[in-house]
């Protein structure tokens, strides 16, 4: 068993306010902590539940331009759509807040003075990337090029997907705007700078001393980035939306949202409690963050930094991250809308919330990156919570009814059968209970459902609907411990499967009976009236899952066209494609498409005729490097005779111009 604290302080990441929430967030971030909330209140532990929507950064600004509102509109909008899909799920944060509150703004600033006070923070003016098209100051995640050390092309500026390193990036080899394809420029621009490599030994030894019973994707991270050693990293950014920075000579600058986010778990608790000082400054109090795996820097080493630097505050106990839920076999993804959103989940299974909670926590990645499918989402419906769990709830409430006029009956002696089975129910409950304290979600499922199994072999073996006539003693013990199973499943259940919970208590008429009542004393007395049964799960058909695939896939049909027949290499090389630059374009009179297009091939000059005038505007082309079919028949298009392709790439009717990573001399072969 996990060290008892006198209160629990337990928060869940911040979702991002530019997106809806799909079953990714839910299986990785929100299942996970409403369990181990629901449950720590059932053990009446003194818990706050915190979370809200992280409104900054620079995504959402992206977002604002693209759709042509403001930031806080943006931000508006998915805070109340992610509120209600958590509430719908029944994840029962005591508070949602969010990071545009007042509250908010006033603790984040005030953390930062405190840091700046104190001297910790200094102010440094280095160079930093700017795209001269957009004319900002790029975020780290928008600065792509090559990785230093294994050569990636599309490494990011703060992090190598493919390798892992964390970057800074100047680390990068020919970086260039992710957003406009822009060559960079490096300018001076001042920030300020929190030095995490001052706290590289502390962490260390707080981490190694304490916490190396942590999960061990999470402890691995922590210790992969301590290895790597700590560097010192910029908590201000030049952007005009955000918390502005709270000193004198700061104009246009605001605080890096990876500074205010976390601080947004302190001032989501203050608004909920004016003890909110006891929950994050109180030795006996258990911090656990639950996050995905792509903040667990955040959360393991820069926010406890800022903790330990600020100096009154408590650091987490435990930061029980999970891995990323797949789908279908293929990355969640937003921009290829390859997702199960929540709010459209509930439009097509309502009131199917509990089935969705019980697969996703069965299927948790909780050591390891894990698949959903339709398919097994299906499976698990029929096959375990109908076939197993509804159906022994339903054929007790049936018998009930029918021997006994819904009464739980007098129950004679226990044998040493039933015995034994109160027997395996308390060490299910301490399993359960055990597992779900070390963050094992999954373990503690399978458990639970133990007790129903339990059940439908206890009542399978003992056929109550053959005793009743032979031994109708035998069959009113046999149906009062089945109720008593139902009840059980009713309490026991309720961290997983929080609407059917409800719905069987009030079904089995069940008040006032609470967790760690069961193994001490019974629920029902006999006598006790229990309704008519109901159906907690119903089957869902082949037909109704069909239809989920098909949605599905037709995003990714239309995003990925068939591949065309093979051709043999000699084919291929006939081809004859070389770098051009695209010194002059015009737009073709009368037509909405067609750009004329001339090009330097080094050799000669041509004019090429694009249909690509809906996605550049002549002057974004000019000046690029291009990739030209050259032995391409001429063709008179609109009275132009065009000589060649020039290749874009096709983004679902967006043309991008396909450009060499580097200036390259016109009229080289492409092969
Ligand atoms: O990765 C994310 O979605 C972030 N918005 C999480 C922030 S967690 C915390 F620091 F607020
Ligand atoms: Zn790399």
């Amino acid at each position: 068993m996990q060290k008892q604290f006198k209160r629990y302080l337990v928060t869940c990441a911040l979702p991002y306010a530019n997106g809806p929430i799909h079953i990714g967030h839910l299986a990785g971030v929100y299942i996970p902590a409403d369990i181990y909330v629901r449950y720590l209140r059932l053990k009446k532990r003194d818990v706050k539940f915190i979370c809200g929507s992280d409104e900054h950064g620079v995504p959402i600004t992206i977002k604002a331009l693209q759709e042509k509102k403001s930031p806080q509109e943006i931000v508006d909008y998915y805070h109340e759509i992610n509120k209600k899909s958590f509430k719908d799920f029944g994840i029962s944060f005591d508070i949602y807040s969010r990071t545009t509150s007042k509250i908010h703004y006033q603790t984040a600033s005030e953390f930062f003075k405190k840091l700046y006070e104190k001297g910790i923070l200094y102010e440094k003016e280095t160079d930093q990337f700017y795209d001269p098209e957009l004319k900002q100051f790029l975020a780290d995640r928008y600065i792509i090029g090559t990785c230093p050390q294994c050569s990636y092309e599309m490494a990011y500026g703060d992090q190598c997907e493919k390798c892992g390193s964390s970057l800074n990036p100047t680390d990068l080899i020919n970086p260039r705007s992710a957003l406009t394809g822009a060559q960079l420029q490096l300018k001076k621009t001042k920030h300020w700078f929190l030095p995490l490599d001052k706290y590289q030994d502390v962490v260390k030894e707080w981490l190694f001393n304490n916490h190396k019973d942590w999960k061990i994707n999470v402890f691995g991270q922590c210790k992969s980035w301590l290895e790597q050693g700590l560097q010192p990293r910029a908590v201000t950014r030049d952007l005009n939306w955000g918390i502005p920075v709270p000193l004198e000579n700061a104009q246009g600058k605001v605080l890096y949202v990876w500074f205010d986010a976390p601080i947004g778990y302190i001032s989501a608790t203050k608004e909920l409690t004016d003890k909110w000082e006891l929950y994050w400054k109180d030795k006996e109090t258990c911090l656990v963050h639950f996050i995905g795996k792509d903040n667990i820097v955040f959360h393991c080493i820069i926010f406890p930094v800022m903790l330990m630097a600020e100096g009154t505050y408590i650091l987490p106990e435990n930061v029980p991250a999970n891995e990323f839920l797949n789908l279908e076999g293929d990355k969640i993804s937003t921009s290829r809308n390859w997702a199960v959103w929540l709010n459209e989940y509930l439009e097509e299974f309502p009131n199917k919330q509990d089935v969705l909670r019980y697969v996703l926590t069965s299927i948790m990645p909780e050591t390891k990156d894990n698949d959903f499918t339709w398919k097994d989402f299906q499976a698990k419906n029929n096959n375990e919570l109908v076939a197993i769990l509804g159906n022994f709830v339903h054929r007790t409430l049936t018998l009930l009814n029918r021997y006994f006029d819904g009464k739980i009956p007098l129950c004679p002696e226990y044998s040493n059968e039933e015995l034994q089975i109160f027997n395996e129910i308390y060490n299910i409950k301490k399993e359960i209970e055990n597992n779900i304290e070390n963050f094992r979600f999954r373990e503690a499922l399978k458990e639970f459902m133990n007790i129903a199994r339990l059940g439908n072999k206890y009542i399978n073996d003992n056929e109550p609907w053959k005793t009743y006539a032979t031994n109708p003693l035998k069959t009113q013990t046999t149906l009062a411990i089945c109720a008593e199973l139902c009840g059980i499943i009713s309490v026991l259940g309720e961290p997983f499967l929080p609407f059917t919970s409800v719905k069987l208590k009030q079904i089995l008429n069940i008040h006032n009976y609470e967790w760690d009542d069961v193994g001490k004393k019974p629920i029902f007395s006999s006598g006790h009236v229990v309704s008519k049964p109901e159906l907690l799960f119903e089957k869902i058909d082949d037909s109704i899952i069909e239809k989920q695939i098909s949605k599905l896939y037709k995003n990714k049909d239309a995003k990925y066209l068939p591949i065309k027949d093979s051709i043999d290499y000699e084919t291929f090389e006939k081809l004859d494609i070389r770098t051009a630059t695209i010194i002059d374009v015009e737009k073709v009179e009368g037509t909405d498409k067609l750009l004329k297009v001339t090009i330097d091939l080094g050799f000669e000059r041509r004019t090429v005729v694009s249909g690509v005038a809906q996605s550049y505007k002549p002057n974004d082309l000019i000046g690029k490097q291009a990739c030209v079919v050259v032995n391409l028949k001429p063709k008179k298009i609109r009275g132009i005779v065009s000589h060649g392709m020039i290749l874009f790439a096709d983004v679902n009717d967006k043309y991008v111009l396909i450009s060499p990573l580097e200036q390259i001399q016109n009229g080289k072969p492409i092969k």
